[in-house]
């Protein structure tokens, strides 16, 4: 039998592969279903249609007396559909809960075959991936799943910030993480109500007498949590992710928070409502503009090497790995 570690693929430019293929080559949205609500489940065909992710909700959110219809409705959501190209992830309930057991014990047997990822939230260290890593690996084997399931982590606790690099490479497992912004704010003791997003108060004011009026700009409050996830996802070959933003009715809001997040590294975020698909499918897909300036760079340095001035821009052999990174994106998206 082969061992997880036997799926290992190794990273490619931009490209970071799970040890596992998925069945989906984008991750631009995880779509969240919560699968206790029958009139949700009947939308399930549609959406299937539409996102690249989709993820049955079992965790915050689902009411403590409907945890076991959520989990019910979630079997039933993976046996009554085909997903073809679509991934199907499950957020089950944290380690430390009454219904997270129970979860792994149904969930695995019944539709193992057919899941691909299993969130993970409040992940403290890497010692949390170990626990179900080895109950996953005790499960499929029982079980005859044929292959591994992969495990994505929340980024949403003080403590697993500090671990965050150790979580990362945790397992071969591994697939990724998302940042989990309400959470970590509640933990870190931020003065927040908020799932995400920024807040007008977390600014910078210009010097007094420096300019005629002065001036606020408004800072991101998940820059410095985003970046230290994203070094640590990619030293691990394993891929970062925005979690959710909660106000629907702030399109632009959302938009601007995920397209931080795209710069930055990460490759996806959730949608939470359907408003956020389609804001997640155009913001983690690649400019066509930076497309074609990536493919100028690519095409005047073909062995990689070198220096060239473009449009009056230097570029070299680092710009032409970053130009590789978009077009590698964009035949993803054009495939
Ligand atoms: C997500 O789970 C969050 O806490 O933001
Ligand atoms: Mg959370």
């Amino acid at each position: 039998m082969k061992t997880p570690r036997a799926y290992y693929q190794p990273l490619a430019i931009g490209a970071p592969a799970p040890y596992r293929e998925l069945p989906t080559r984008l991750e631009r949205m995880i779509h969240f279903v919560p699968p206790h609500i029958e009139k949700m489940l009947a939308k399930v065909p549609d959406l299937i249609e539409s996102v690249d992710v989709i993820l049955g909700n079992l965790e915050d959110a689902i009411p403590a007396d409907q945890k076991v219809a959520a989990r019910q409705g979630f079997i039933q959501m993976a046996q009554e559909n085909e997903f073809g190209s679509t991934g199907l992830w499950t957020r089950i309930n944290c380690l430390n809960s009454p219904w997270v057991l129970d979860d792994l014990l149904e969930i695995v047997p019944a539709i193992g075959n057919k899941l691909d990822v299993i969130m993970l939230p409040k992940v403290e260290g890497p010692w949390d991936i170990h626990y179900l890593d080895q109950l996953l690996a005790q499960l499929e084997a029982r079980g005859g799943i044929e292959r591994p399931i992969l495990i994505h982590a929340i980024l949403e606790t003080a403590e697993g910030v500090k671990n965050v690099d150790t979580i990362a490479s945790a397992s071969p497992r591994m697939h990724g993480m998302s940042l989990g912004p309400a959470d970590l704010a509640a933990s870190r003791g931020m003065k927040t109500t908020r799932v995400g997003g920024g807040h007008p108060d977390y600014s910078v004011l210009s010097d007094a007498g420096h300019e005629a009026a002065r001036t606020t700009v408004q800072q991101d409050l998940w820059h410095y949590t985003v970046a230290k996830m994203v070094d640590a996802c990619m030293s691990a070959g394993i891929r970062a992710f925005y979690g959710p933003f909660g106000d629907f009715a702030d399109d632009e809001a959302c938009e601007s928070q995920f397209r931080n997040a795209f710069l930055m590294g990460c490759v996806g975020a959730w949608s939470l409502h359907p408003r956020q698909i389609g804001i997640a499918k155009r913001v983690f897909s690649p400019d066509p503009n930076e497309v074609s300036f990536a493919r100028k760079i690519v095409n005047a340095m073909p062995d990689g090497t070198g220096a060239v001035m473009i449009d009056g821009k230097m570029q070299d052999d680092a710009t032409w790995k970053q130009a590789k990174v978009i077009l590698d994106l964009a035949e993803r998206v054009a495939s």
